[in-house]
């Protein structure tokens, strides 16, 4: 088992609806530890370069316009196989088909409004991580 880090972005609305506490608790009970935190407004760039490998769906112009509306909060948690835990404390993407109990089973019931973006490799959380925090951002 190996210490991974995880990227993980609330998404446009959650800052809004006051759930954030409810959300950062159930990474802090499952034992990760947060190891940088920001919010911010995702520019155009930022947000061509995350959602990269979706840009010929049909959804992408919406997902663009969408992510870019209001703040995020960007974050990264850390912890063994933190990727799989994370994923699995998220729920599947399409909050239909997201067990209760996982964050998108309990928060969303649609999409792209899913609440929360996790990256679904160490290979994508490294790139996105890199995306968007400097290396003076972690204590
Ligand atoms: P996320 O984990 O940020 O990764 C890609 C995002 O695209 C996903 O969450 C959803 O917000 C969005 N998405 C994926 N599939 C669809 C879809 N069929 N319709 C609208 N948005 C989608």
């Amino acid at each position: 088992m190996s210490y991974e880090l995880e990227f993980v972005m609330l998404k446009p609305g959650v800052l809004e609806k006051r759930i954030v506490g409810q959300i950062v608790q159930r990474f802090e009970q499952r034992g990760l530890e947060l190891k940088a935190i920001r919010v911010c407004m995702l520019r155009p760039l930022q947000l061509e370069s995350l959602y990269r490998e979706h840009k010929d769906k049909v959804f992408y112009n919406s997902l663009v316009q969408y992510m870019g509306s209001s703040k995020v909060m960007l974050m990264v948690w850390g912890g063994l196989q933190a990727v799989a835990v994370t994923r699995a404390l998220v729920g599947a993407t399409d909050p239909l088909q997201a067990t209760p109990g996982s964050i998108r089973g309990d928060f969303a019931l649609g999409m792209p409004e899913n609440i929360v973006h996790a990256s679904d490799s160490v290979q994508s959380a490294t790139r996105e991580i890199k995306l968007f925090f400097k290396a003076s951002e972690f204590l």
